[in-house]
Protein backbone atom coordinates (compact mmCIF):
# COMPACT_ATOMS: atom_id res chain seq x y z
CA UNK A 1 0.00 0.00 0.00
CA UNK A 2 1.87 3.37 -0.84
CA UNK A 3 -1.11 5.84 0.28
CA UNK A 4 -2.75 5.19 3.21
CA UNK A 5 -5.22 7.70 4.78
CA UNK A 6 -7.28 7.17 7.72
CA UNK A 7 -10.10 9.77 9.23
CA UNK A 8 -8.50 13.08 7.76
CA UNK A 9 -10.59 15.98 8.52
CA UNK A 10 -9.26 19.18 7.69
CA UNK A 11 -10.24 22.85 9.21
CA UNK A 12 -9.56 25.89 7.73
CA UNK A 13 -10.29 28.77 10.25
CA UNK A 14 -11.38 32.25 8.64
CA UNK A 15 -11.75 35.01 10.40
CA UNK A 16 -12.53 33.04 13.43
CA UNK A 17 -14.62 30.99 11.86
CA UNK A 18 -13.49 27.35 11.47
CA UNK A 19 -14.67 26.37 8.38
CA UNK A 20 -14.98 22.31 8.24
CA UNK A 21 -13.27 20.57 4.34
CA UNK A 22 -12.26 17.76 4.54
CA UNK A 23 -14.88 15.26 7.00
CA UNK A 24 -13.54 11.71 7.73
CA UNK A 25 -11.24 11.22 4.64
CA UNK A 26 -10.42 7.42 4.24
CA UNK A 27 -8.64 6.04 1.13
CA UNK A 28 -6.48 3.17 0.14
CA UNK A 29 -4.30 3.80 -2.81
CA UNK A 30 -2.20 0.68 -3.87
CA UNK A 31 1.61 0.78 -5.66
CA UNK A 32 0.87 1.05 -9.34
CA UNK A 33 -2.61 2.45 -9.11
CA UNK A 34 -4.15 4.99 -11.13
CA UNK A 35 -7.07 7.06 -9.27
CA UNK A 36 -8.88 9.61 -10.67
CA UNK A 37 -10.16 12.02 -7.91
CA UNK A 38 -13.72 14.18 -9.25
CA UNK A 39 -16.11 16.74 -7.22
CA UNK A 40 -17.33 20.09 -8.01
CA UNK A 41 -15.63 23.08 -7.31
CA UNK A 42 -14.90 23.73 -3.39
CA UNK A 43 -15.47 20.67 -2.48
CA UNK A 44 -11.56 19.72 -0.82
CA UNK A 45 -9.89 18.13 -4.19
CA UNK A 46 -7.13 20.31 -3.71
CA UNK A 47 -6.99 20.21 0.51
CA UNK A 48 -6.93 16.61 0.11
CA UNK A 49 -4.12 16.54 -2.41
CA UNK A 50 -1.94 18.64 -0.86
CA UNK A 51 -2.33 17.17 2.38
CA UNK A 52 -1.34 13.53 0.52
CA UNK A 53 1.56 15.62 -0.70
CA UNK A 54 2.68 17.19 2.44
CA UNK A 55 1.87 20.96 1.80
CA UNK A 56 -0.37 20.81 4.54
CA UNK A 57 -1.16 18.94 7.30
CA UNK A 58 -4.65 17.33 8.46
CA UNK A 59 -6.20 19.03 11.69
CA UNK A 60 -6.57 15.14 12.48
CA UNK A 61 -6.09 11.62 11.24
CA UNK A 62 -3.63 9.38 10.16
CA UNK A 63 -1.80 9.35 6.86
CA UNK A 64 1.10 6.61 6.31
CA UNK A 65 3.12 7.04 3.16
CA UNK A 66 4.74 3.23 1.83
CA UNK A 67 3.65 2.19 4.99
CA UNK A 68 6.00 5.26 7.07
CA UNK A 69 3.33 7.28 9.48
CA UNK A 70 3.93 10.63 8.49
CA UNK A 71 2.87 12.34 11.52
CA UNK A 72 5.26 13.27 14.36
CA UNK A 73 8.15 13.69 11.07
CA UNK A 74 9.36 17.52 11.08
CA UNK A 75 9.45 20.11 8.22
CA UNK A 76 12.87 19.03 7.13
CA UNK A 77 12.07 14.73 7.10
CA UNK A 78 8.60 15.77 5.11
CA UNK A 79 10.50 17.84 2.38
CA UNK A 80 13.06 14.87 1.94
CA UNK A 81 10.61 12.76 1.44
CA UNK A 82 8.27 14.61 -0.39
CA UNK A 83 11.39 15.67 -2.85
CA UNK A 84 12.72 11.91 -3.25
CA UNK A 85 9.16 10.50 -3.59
CA UNK A 86 6.29 12.69 -4.97
CA UNK A 87 6.21 14.58 -7.72
CA UNK A 88 3.64 17.16 -8.79
CA UNK A 89 1.97 18.25 -11.66
CA UNK A 90 -0.13 21.63 -11.64
CA UNK A 91 -2.89 23.21 -13.84
CA UNK A 92 -0.87 26.24 -14.29
CA UNK A 93 2.40 24.22 -14.87
CA UNK A 94 4.24 26.54 -12.35
CA UNK A 95 7.97 26.58 -14.56
CA UNK A 96 9.79 29.13 -13.13
CA UNK A 97 9.54 31.42 -16.28
CA UNK A 98 13.33 32.84 -16.39
CA UNK A 99 14.86 29.05 -16.55
CA UNK A 100 14.73 27.20 -19.70
CA UNK A 101 13.44 23.56 -19.92
CA UNK A 102 16.28 21.76 -18.69
CA UNK A 103 17.00 24.18 -15.62
CA UNK A 104 13.42 23.94 -14.55
CA UNK A 105 13.42 20.08 -14.34
CA UNK A 106 17.05 19.82 -13.11
CA UNK A 107 15.42 22.04 -10.03
CA UNK A 108 14.35 18.96 -7.66
CA UNK A 109 17.47 16.84 -8.23
CA UNK A 110 19.68 20.31 -7.32
CA UNK A 111 17.54 20.04 -3.82
CA UNK A 112 17.70 16.71 -3.60
CA UNK A 113 21.83 17.44 -3.53
CA UNK A 114 22.71 15.55 -7.09
CA UNK A 115 25.64 16.19 -8.48
CA UNK A 116 26.10 18.36 -11.95
CA UNK A 117 26.79 16.22 -14.34
CA UNK A 118 24.15 13.55 -13.19
CA UNK A 119 21.61 16.43 -12.59
CA UNK A 120 21.79 17.18 -16.83
CA UNK A 121 21.91 13.61 -17.30
CA UNK A 122 18.60 12.75 -15.63
CA UNK A 123 17.13 16.00 -16.48
CA UNK A 124 17.76 14.87 -20.10
CA UNK A 125 16.72 11.81 -20.03
CA UNK A 126 13.29 13.29 -18.57
CA UNK A 127 12.93 15.21 -20.91
CA UNK A 128 13.72 12.65 -23.48
CA UNK A 129 10.77 10.63 -22.30
CA UNK A 130 7.96 13.59 -22.84
CA UNK A 131 9.29 13.94 -26.20
CA UNK A 132 11.09 17.04 -25.42
CA UNK A 133 14.64 17.09 -25.59
CA UNK A 134 15.57 18.99 -28.81
CA UNK A 135 13.38 21.99 -26.70
CA UNK A 136 15.48 22.16 -23.32
CA UNK A 137 16.79 25.01 -24.00
CA UNK A 138 13.57 27.25 -24.77
CA UNK A 139 12.36 28.90 -22.03
CA UNK A 140 8.48 28.70 -21.05
CA UNK A 141 7.58 31.69 -22.85
CA UNK A 142 8.66 29.93 -25.87
CA UNK A 143 6.88 26.74 -25.94
CA UNK A 144 3.25 25.89 -25.93
CA UNK A 145 0.87 24.90 -23.24
CA UNK A 146 0.83 21.27 -23.92
CA UNK A 147 5.16 21.64 -24.37
CA UNK A 148 5.28 23.70 -20.75
CA UNK A 149 3.08 21.02 -19.21
CA UNK A 150 5.48 18.19 -20.76
CA UNK A 151 8.04 19.82 -18.96
CA UNK A 152 6.09 20.39 -15.73
CA UNK A 153 5.88 16.46 -16.06
CA UNK A 154 9.83 15.88 -16.37
CA UNK A 155 10.34 17.76 -13.68
CA UNK A 156 8.08 15.72 -11.26
CA UNK A 157 9.17 12.50 -12.51
CA UNK A 158 12.66 13.19 -12.71
CA UNK A 159 13.50 12.25 -9.17
CA UNK A 160 11.95 8.91 -10.29
CA UNK A 161 9.11 9.36 -7.46
CA UNK A 162 6.73 6.55 -6.55
CA UNK A 163 3.99 8.63 -6.50
CA UNK A 164 2.91 11.52 -8.62
CA UNK A 165 -0.21 13.49 -8.27
CA UNK A 166 -1.82 16.14 -10.81
CA UNK A 167 -3.84 18.42 -10.17
CA UNK A 168 -6.36 19.17 -12.98
CA UNK A 169 -3.26 18.61 -15.62
CA UNK A 170 -5.19 18.99 -18.98
CA UNK A 171 -7.31 21.65 -17.55
CA UNK A 172 -5.77 24.74 -19.04
CA UNK A 173 -4.59 22.69 -22.14
CA UNK A 174 -6.46 22.35 -25.62
CA UNK A 175 -7.78 18.53 -26.21
CA UNK A 176 -4.82 17.27 -28.23
CA UNK A 177 -2.23 18.67 -25.85
CA UNK A 178 -4.22 17.25 -22.89
CA UNK A 179 -4.78 13.91 -24.77
CA UNK A 180 -0.97 14.00 -25.03
CA UNK A 181 -0.51 14.74 -21.37
CA UNK A 182 -3.07 11.78 -20.74
CA UNK A 183 -1.09 9.32 -22.80
CA UNK A 184 2.33 10.05 -20.81
CA UNK A 185 0.65 9.34 -17.80
CA UNK A 186 -0.94 6.36 -19.06
CA UNK A 187 2.60 5.50 -19.97
CA UNK A 188 4.11 6.18 -16.95
CA UNK A 189 1.80 4.09 -15.30
CA UNK A 190 1.66 1.16 -16.85
CA UNK A 191 5.28 0.99 -18.25
CA UNK A 192 6.79 2.29 -14.72
CA UNK A 193 4.69 1.22 -12.91
CA UNK A 194 4.42 5.05 -11.10
CA UNK A 195 1.39 5.46 -9.19
CA UNK A 196 -0.86 8.73 -9.97
CA UNK A 197 -3.36 10.49 -8.12
CA UNK A 198 -5.01 13.07 -10.39
CA UNK A 199 -7.60 15.61 -9.86
CA UNK A 200 -9.70 16.09 -12.52
CA UNK A 201 -13.01 17.69 -13.65
CA UNK A 202 -13.47 16.09 -17.11
CA UNK A 203 -15.32 13.07 -17.00
CA UNK A 204 -13.81 11.33 -20.49
CA UNK A 205 -10.29 12.41 -18.59
CA UNK A 206 -11.30 10.42 -15.44
CA UNK A 207 -12.21 7.61 -17.81
CA UNK A 208 -8.56 6.81 -18.88
CA UNK A 209 -7.34 6.08 -14.83
CA UNK A 210 -8.30 2.65 -13.16
CA UNK A 211 -10.29 3.96 -10.36
CA UNK A 212 -12.32 6.88 -9.93
CA UNK A 213 -13.31 8.24 -6.28
CA UNK A 214 -15.79 11.32 -6.07
CA UNK A 215 -15.48 13.93 -3.51
CA UNK A 216 -18.83 16.46 -2.29
CA UNK A 217 -18.50 18.90 0.11
CA UNK A 218 -15.52 17.04 2.38
CA UNK A 219 -16.73 13.86 2.03
CA UNK A 220 -15.22 10.58 -0.48
CA UNK A 221 -17.46 8.81 -2.12
CA UNK A 222 -16.26 4.92 -4.22
CA UNK A 223 -19.24 5.68 -6.64
CA UNK A 224 -20.77 8.70 -8.18
CA UNK A 225 -22.96 9.80 -5.51
CA UNK A 226 -24.77 12.18 -8.02
CA UNK A 227 -25.45 9.26 -10.45
CA UNK A 228 -26.35 6.12 -7.90
CA UNK A 229 -28.67 8.70 -5.89
CA UNK A 230 -32.19 7.84 -5.44
CA UNK A 231 -34.43 10.08 -7.88
CA UNK A 232 -35.80 11.14 -4.48
CA UNK A 233 -32.79 12.42 -2.68
CA UNK A 234 -31.45 13.96 -5.81
CA UNK A 235 -32.29 17.41 -4.95
CA UNK A 236 -30.39 16.79 -1.86
CA UNK A 237 -27.47 17.64 -3.94
CA UNK A 238 -26.66 21.24 -4.86
CA UNK A 239 -25.33 20.89 -8.15
CA UNK A 240 -25.45 24.79 -8.63
CA UNK A 241 -21.65 25.29 -7.93
CA UNK A 242 -20.88 22.44 -10.99
CA UNK A 243 -21.98 25.11 -13.46
CA UNK A 244 -18.80 27.46 -12.18
CA UNK A 245 -16.68 24.87 -12.95
CA UNK A 246 -17.06 24.89 -17.00
CA UNK A 247 -17.08 28.79 -16.79
CA UNK A 248 -13.72 29.30 -14.91
CA UNK A 249 -10.91 31.22 -17.29
CA UNK A 250 -8.44 27.81 -17.04
CA UNK A 251 -5.70 30.43 -17.48
CA UNK A 252 -7.09 32.10 -14.23
CA UNK A 253 -4.91 31.95 -11.03
CA UNK A 254 -6.42 29.75 -8.67
CA UNK A 255 -7.15 31.18 -5.56
CA UNK A 256 -6.62 28.31 -3.97
CA UNK A 257 -3.53 27.80 -4.82
CA UNK A 258 -0.90 25.47 -2.92
CA UNK A 259 0.66 26.58 0.09
CA UNK A 260 3.83 25.56 1.51
CA UNK A 261 3.99 26.35 5.16
CA UNK A 262 7.46 25.32 4.33
CA UNK A 263 10.20 27.90 4.28
CA UNK A 264 13.08 25.67 4.00
CA UNK A 265 14.72 26.41 0.17
CA UNK A 266 17.72 23.47 0.46
CA UNK A 267 14.51 21.01 -0.20
CA UNK A 268 12.70 21.39 -3.22
CA UNK A 269 9.71 23.05 -3.03
CA UNK A 270 6.84 22.93 -6.10
CA UNK A 271 6.31 26.91 -5.11
CA UNK A 272 9.43 27.87 -4.86
CA UNK A 273 9.73 32.01 -5.98
CA UNK A 274 12.16 32.82 -8.95
CA UNK A 275 14.31 34.84 -6.16
CA UNK A 276 15.07 31.50 -4.03
CA UNK A 277 16.16 29.88 -7.52
CA UNK A 278 18.59 32.66 -8.44
CA UNK A 279 20.45 32.50 -4.93
CA UNK A 280 20.32 29.10 -4.91
CA UNK A 281 21.36 28.73 -8.26
CA UNK A 282 24.23 31.09 -8.01
CA UNK A 283 25.51 29.24 -4.99
CA UNK A 284 25.24 25.81 -6.82
CA UNK A 285 26.87 27.58 -9.93
CA UNK A 286 23.85 27.47 -12.60
CA UNK A 287 24.51 29.25 -15.00
CA UNK A 288 22.62 32.77 -15.57
CA UNK A 289 19.43 33.00 -17.21
CA UNK A 290 19.80 33.55 -20.79
CA UNK A 291 19.89 36.94 -21.89
CA UNK A 292 16.58 38.98 -22.61
CA UNK A 293 15.10 36.52 -20.76
CA UNK A 294 13.16 38.77 -18.12
CA UNK A 295 9.97 38.68 -19.24
CA UNK A 296 7.26 37.40 -16.79
CA UNK A 297 5.79 34.13 -18.37
CA UNK A 298 2.42 34.83 -19.58
N1 LIG B 1 -5.99 28.24 2.79
C1 LIG B 1 -7.33 28.22 2.93
N2 LIG B 1 -7.95 28.93 3.89
C2 LIG B 1 -9.29 28.91 4.04
N3 LIG B 1 -10.12 28.17 3.29
C3 LIG B 1 -9.56 27.45 2.32
C4 LIG B 1 -8.14 27.42 2.06
N4 LIG B 1 -7.91 26.59 1.03
C5 LIG B 1 -9.10 26.13 0.64
N5 LIG B 1 -10.10 26.63 1.40
C6 LIG B 1 -11.53 26.32 1.28
O1 LIG B 1 -11.67 24.92 1.23
C7 LIG B 1 -12.66 24.54 0.31
C8 LIG B 1 -12.12 23.50 -0.64
O2 LIG B 1 -11.12 24.10 -1.43
P1 LIG B 1 -10.30 23.26 -2.50
O3 LIG B 1 -9.29 24.16 -3.09
O4 LIG B 1 -9.80 22.02 -1.88
O5 LIG B 1 -11.44 22.91 -3.57
P2 LIG B 1 -11.35 22.11 -4.93
O6 LIG B 1 -12.23 20.93 -4.82
O7 LIG B 1 -9.91 21.87 -5.29
O8 LIG B 1 -12.00 23.15 -5.95
P3 LIG B 1 -11.62 23.52 -7.47
O9 LIG B 1 -12.23 22.43 -8.30
O10 LIG B 1 -12.30 24.82 -7.68
O11 LIG B 1 -10.13 23.60 -7.60
C9 LIG B 1 -13.14 25.82 -0.35
O12 LIG B 1 -14.36 26.19 0.22
C10 LIG B 1 -12.08 26.82 -0.04
O13 LIG B 1 -12.60 28.11 0.14
MG1 LIG C 1 -8.65 22.62 -6.77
Amino acid sequence: MILQLEHIYKDYVQDKLVVPVLKDVSLDVEEGEYLALMGPSGSGKTTLMIIIGFLDVPTSGSYFLAGQNVAGKNDRALAKIRNSSIGFVFQSFNLLPRQSALENVMLPLLYGGVGARERRRRAEEALEKVGLKERMKFLPTQLSGGQKQRVAIARAIVTRPKLLLADEPTGALDSTSGRQVMELFAQLNEEDGMTIVMITHDRNIAAQAKRVVFIRDGELYFEDPVLYAPASSYEAYDDSDEEDLYEDDPEEDDPNEYDSEDEDTEDYDPEVSEEDFDEEGADAGLPDAPEGSEEAEI
